[in-house]
């Protein structure tokens, strides 16, 4: 069970979700429990979009993506970002007001997990169906399924790709390493940090990988907000404390693409070599940077295909159908085991990215 509290036993649910996809092959319509819709809804009604702050380029193509399939489908959207400041009182106040006129769906990309119980309740009791989208909504009984890519898999995935990467410019360790984690109020960062451990920690205890600085907690490797100047700034002070001497840094986690270029900047100013960095998201100016040799990898979590996802369930759901979901285990919020349907993610390095890209018009011309 992949809860947002039992970070040890997340492993277990990794391995039970892989089981189920082969023991049940592409069984996507499965079973399915909790959430409103059975009675459907008229064609046309509002259906409420809420997305955090602008804090990487998946979240800008989101809101255009929603906006256009959207009224495609035949609904009429209204698609809301939080402001860059005060973004968990806007976004509860856009969720409000969605209330108020009416939406019959709401999609939620959280901007803090766990400041949102109220306004689902709201969403609940005026009939809506609540959607988290991306990131999981906590400590709430009110969230009726989760969409996202699985996000356990993406930690799991970076952490091979820093080990990969390393291997590949230095056969044996020990390797110096420092760890990266994206915002504590955004419940995926401790979700990608323990599906990286997963895979890291056996290393680390071994002694084949070494934390440099020592800080290998999640409170002392997140970046508040993503933003790119924490993560910058926690570099320099980590190359300053801890690179010195001829003590040399061979790789770093870094949970997604903002945060990645960041520490290369930092690494860059320091004039230091770059080491194995990892990603997320892939970001135009990151996939440059992969193909230019500097970051090793990102994830392709293909925005397009979430947002037509989550589209598709708000069909189902006017239709008075159950949404489509593949996982009844892996995401406990607290207070119950949301219904989820997970996409799987990819890991990209310079190798692949041609053939990871080739049905992106944006991303493909960058890999030529
Ligand atoms: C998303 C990532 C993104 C991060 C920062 C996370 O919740 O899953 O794709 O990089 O937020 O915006």
């Amino acid at each position: 069970m992949r809860s947002f509290i039992t970070r040890g036993i997340a492993a277990v649910g990794a391995v039970a979700l892989l089981t189920l996809g082969t023991a049940c092959g592409n069984d996507r319509e499965g079973s399915t429990s909790g959430g409103d819709g059975a009675k459907g809804f008229a064609k046309n009604s509002l259906v409420g979009v809420a997305l955090p702050a602008k804090t990487s380029e998946n979240w800008v193509l989101a809101g255009d993506l929603f906006t256009n399939g959207l009224k495609k489908a035949g609904f009429k959207a209204d698609v809301q970002y939080a402001g860059a400041s005060t973004t968990v009182a806007d976004q509860q106040a856009q969720i409000s007001s969605m209330v108020t006129k009416g939406a019959k769906v709401i999609v939620i990309g959280a901007t803090d997990a766990s400041q949102l119980a109220t306004q689902v309740a709201q969403a609940k009791d005026a009939g809506a169906t609540v959607i988290a989208y991306d990131r999981l909504i906590t400590n709430t009984p009110d969230v009726d399924y989760y969409i996202a890519f699985d996000n356990f898999k993406v930690g799991q995935l970076q952490g091979q790709a820093l080990i990969d990467g390393m291997k590949a410019k230095k056969p044996k360790g020990p390797w110096n390493i420092e760890l990266f984690s994206g915002s504590p109020d955004d419940n995926n960062s401790k979700v990608f940090f323990n599906g990286a451990m997963d895979v890291l920690k056996p290393l680390i205890d071994k002694g084949d990988i070494v934390i440099g600085s020592g800080q290998d907690s999640i409170k002392q490797t997140a970046v508040q907000g993503w933003k790119a100047e924490n993560a910058q700034q926690r570099m320099d002070s980590l190359l300053t404390s801890t690179y010195h001497g001829g003590k040399k840094l061979d790789g770093v986690l870094s949970p997604n693409d903002t945060l990645a270029r960041a520490i290369i900047t930092a690494v860059k100013g320091a004039g230091k070599p770059i080491p194995v960095v990892t990603g997320q998201d892939s970001e135009v100016e990151s996939v440059k940077s992969i193909m230019a040799g500097e970051q090793y990898s990102t994830i392709n979590k293909d925005t397009r295909k979430l947002v037509a996802e989550t589209i598709e369930m708000a069909k189902s759901l006017q239709k008075g159908d159950k949404p489509k979901i593949n996982d009844t285990k892996s995401y406990n919020n607290g207070k119950k085991v949301v219904p989820s349907y997970l996409l799987p993610p990819v890991i990209v390095t310079k190798k692949n990215a041609a053939e990871a890209y080739a049905n992106d018009p944006k991303l493909a011309p960058l890999t030529k």
